[in-house]
């Protein structure tokens, strides 16, 4: 059996849109999903830990996250489904063949989630009671294990789309009677664990601006010039950390795991040759932001460290978008189907679209609203 006769077959209606009509989409929706997701995918570990050994200001940071949390989560989660829709429409010989093979641990997902996400309902509620029992704090935990355990099934399964070299080994390992299991992963494929790890270096950095924008802007009757203070510091070496892990884990995926198949093509793109640089470079942007108010925060300085973060990410989803193409084209160039264009789903889709991103801008402004007067204040009237 040939590699590549577990891709998918192309539909006979051919793509519904212009095939930069859905990597457009699909990167705009993997960059508003990023967002939310790395606070977090690195913010419940910190909920987690700071708040079963935590003191003071640490133990407060704890609490103001998980205040915050399931509207990130909802929100993260909602916005999720944009690159997931696009993925399937453009890529789906690549998409489905994966999930078919990994089915077990793909559907898994659902399960964990759930768990996840009570595990921060519960934390969150139990704090905003002031009773914080032994089971809130498990719920803490259990909720952190299991976003860091999604994390690594979504790098599987991304990076699976793409190895279709080890599909074949795979299903002959998963499979019975020609039947797949779906038993499966991508843990042969040496890009996991890099491309895994280097986006927890990125939701580490993304959370680290998160915690300084969270003490400047929000709650801000109840937050003390000390705890400002020390969120300003605690936010630079935070993304300090990030940036190594990212460092690390970028060089290793892209000089050690990354393919020359896959880099050559990129060595000679010009536009490739700008971007990539600049995608490793980016967070030092953010970085010196972070260290100028690292004694004290300013509303404007960190309003620059948020759109510059906001920067790191487009840069990322573009660069990632790059690579992804790069390694599927190889196999079959699926930005070569015919296009029919799917007028009334495409109208649909971008009236909903404004619309959904205009529901969720009036529900930040209302949260923006109630922590700008005080929650005390809203409650009296
Ligand atoms: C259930 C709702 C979710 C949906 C629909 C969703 C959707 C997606 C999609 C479509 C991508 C890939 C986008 C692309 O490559 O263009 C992605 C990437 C990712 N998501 Fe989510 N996500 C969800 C929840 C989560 C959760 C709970 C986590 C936990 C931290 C998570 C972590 C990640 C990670 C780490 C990646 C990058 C994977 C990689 O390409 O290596 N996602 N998500």
């Amino acid at each position: 059996m040939n590699p590549t006769d577990l891709i998918g077959p192309a539909s006979p209606l051919g793509n519904p849109a212009p095939f930069w009509f859905i990597t457009f989409f699909k990167v705009l929706g993997l960059i508003l999903h990023m967002i939310p997701m790395n606070v977090w995918f690195a913010g419940m570990i910190l909920v987690a830990v700071f708040s079963t050994f935590g003191k003071n200001h640490s133990l407060e940071l704890a609490h103001r996250l998980s205040r915050t949390m399931p509207a990130v989560v909802a929100l993260g989660i909602n916005l999720g489904i944009v690159p997931l829709l696009f993925t399937q429409v453009g890529y789906y010989q690549f998409y489905y063949p994966a999930g078919v093979l990994m089915a077990r641990a793909w559907f898994s997902v659902i399960v964990i989630l759930l768990f996840a996400y009570y595990g921060v309902y519960v934390y969150s509620l139990s704090v905003r009671s002031n009773r914080r029992t032994k089971f809130a704090l498990t719920s803490a935990w259990i909720s952190s294990i299991a976003f860091v355990l999604i994390s690594f099934l979504f790098a599987n399964n991304f990076s699976l789309m793409a190895n279709v070299n080890d599909w074949i080994h795979i299903y002959t390992r998963t499979s019975e009677s020609g039947a797949a299991l779906g038993t499966g992963l991508n843990t042969a494929d040496p890009t996991l664990i890099p491309r895994w790890l280097m986006m927890f270096g990125i939701a580490i950095t993304t959370t680290a601006v998160f915690i300084v924008f969270d003490a400047v802007f929000f709650k801000r009757k109840d937050t003390s010039d000390n705890y400002r203070k020390w969120a300003g510091k605690f936010a630079f070496a935070f993304y300090t950390l990030g940036i190594v892990v990212y460092a690390v884990m970028g060089s290793w995926y892209v000089f050690g795991a990354l393919g020359e198949s896959v880099l050559n093509p990129i060595g000679q793109s010009s536009f490739m040759k700008i971007l990539f640089p600049l995608t490793a470079i980016s967070p030092g942007l953010v970085w010196i932001a972070l260290f100028a108010q690292r004694k004290g925060l300013r509303k404007a300085t960190t309003i620059t460290a948020g759109t510059l973060q906001v920067f790191v990410i487009t840069l990322n989803a573009v660069s990632r978008q790059w690579v992804q193409n790069e390694e599927i084209f190889k196999f079959k160039d699926v930005s070569q189907l015919p296009v029919q264009v799917q007028w009334s789903p495409m109208i649909v889709f971008l009236l909903l679209f404004v619309i959904g991103l205009t529901v969720v801008g009036w529900m930040i402004a209302k949260i923006a609203e109630v922590e700008k007067r005080g929650a005390e204040e809203i409650q009296v009237k």
